[in-house]
């Protein structure tokens, strides 16, 4: 192995600099394998700067950054790219240009960190032949074949802090607070957070919420004496026969952005059950800061074992986590349907052990 490519995709997620540095010291130290940047994603391939050789300089000091020195973008996907052709903007497929592009650096590899878009994008890359190696990523913790990605651990840790934060000034107040989280269609932070914040009422979008099983909960726990309750809402929750809550629709580029559905239950308690309320919306600050030790060390693990992969041929695999080992998966496992909190598991009984009402 004597050159390989390395880029992130998608929405950030704390932990993806511990990746590169990781694959760039292993690569260098190991391998004595030139490593080579691409910025913002796949949209680097498309242009004359967007491609340059990551240095150990490069990468010194980077490992508790949150962010990537290598910039993302989660609308470039380059089977579905937005450009603009004789004045009208319009949607075309650059894969052959991106194939093509990987083919003439010559890389023995291209690591991409992504969720499971950017994955997608790899998996039908790898099957126009280029040589990718997935790593997971994403703070949702959605991908299946692997226990946890990295930046799932910093998040769920921003979303606790949040609850331990909002619970003293409920009580002080004798208020409700409603907290809106992050995760897309999985209640993965929310459930976590939730359990490890204490909250009185987690909605996730694995189960359909009744507004009235939230308010009876809200209402019992006044009735003996409990004035303030703490309600965690993930974003893609949604009521009985109800639709999510979008803040803006999608389109052949965009996934359409969930946002919204805390201000509606929030609306409802304040109404039905006559209690002052607060939404707060925790929104990009789960994303931001310096990632956790676990993150740092899961995502260091990451970024060697795709090295290594990618010098075993492990072309179109992902690296994953299994138990306590990093083994690797067919990228194309990992996308193939997306990770749901399991409605018999222990976190969901853990939950209902704890009295904390989960909507249904
Ligand atoms: O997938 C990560 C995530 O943070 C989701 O939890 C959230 O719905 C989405 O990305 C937000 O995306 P954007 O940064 O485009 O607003």
């Amino acid at each position: 192995m004597k050159r390989i490519g390395i880029l992130t995709g998608g929405g950030d997620a704390p932990g993806l600099n511990a990746v590169i540095r990781a694959a760039v010291k292993t690569a260098h130290g190991v391998y004595d394998c030139t490593v080579f940047g691409v910025r913002d994603g796949f949209d680097g391939l498309l242009e004359d700067e967007g491609v340059f050789e990551l240095t150990t300089e490069h990468v010194r000091g980077i490992l508790p950054r949150g962010g990537t020195i290598l910039g993302t973008a989660n609308r470039g996907n380059p089977f579905a790219r937005k450009t603009v052709v004789a004045g009208e903007e319009t949607v075309v497929d650059v894969s052959d240009l991106v194939a093509a592009r990987i083919r003439e650096l010559g890389w023995d590899a291209l690591i991409v960190v992504g969720g499971d878009g950017t994955l997608r994008i790899s998996d039908e890359l790898y099957h126009k032949g280029c040589p990718v190696v997935g790593v997971p990523k994403t703070i949702d913790n959605d991908l299946h074949g692997t226990e946890v990605t990295f930046g799932f651990d910093t998040a769920l840790n921003t979303a606790t802090d949040a609850l331990d934060r909002l619970h003293t000034t409920a009580e002080a107040h004798h208020r409700v607070m409603v907290l809106e989280l992050m995760g897309r269609d999985s209640g993965f932070i929310a459930l976590h957070a939730g359990v490890a914040g204490g909250a009185d009422v987690i909605l996730i979008p694995e189960i359909p919420f009744s507004f009235d099983k939230v308010c009876e909960k809200i209402q019992e726990r006044a009735g003996y004496g409990r004035h303030f309750s703490i309600v965690a809402v993930s974003e893609g929750a949604h009521p009985i026969g109800g639709d999510q809550v979008f803040s803006r629709a999608g389109d052949e580029v965009f996934v359409a952005r969930l946002g919204g559905i805390g201000q509606v239950v929030g609306k409802f308690i304040a109404q039905v059950c006559g209690m002052e309320t607060r939404v707060t919306v925790l929104g990009h600050l789960q994303r931001g800061g310096t990632p956790t030790a676990f993150d740092r060390w899961l995502a260091s693990r990451y970024g060697a074992a795709a090295v290594r992969l990618a010098a075993n041929g492990g072309l179109g695999r992902m690296v994953a986590l299994r138990g306590a080992e990093i083994v690797d998966i067919p990228i194309a496992e990992a996308v193939s349907s997306p990770k749901r909190v399991d409605l018999e598991g222990d976190g969901v009984l853990t939950a209902r052990g704890l009295g904390i009402c989960l909507g249904d």
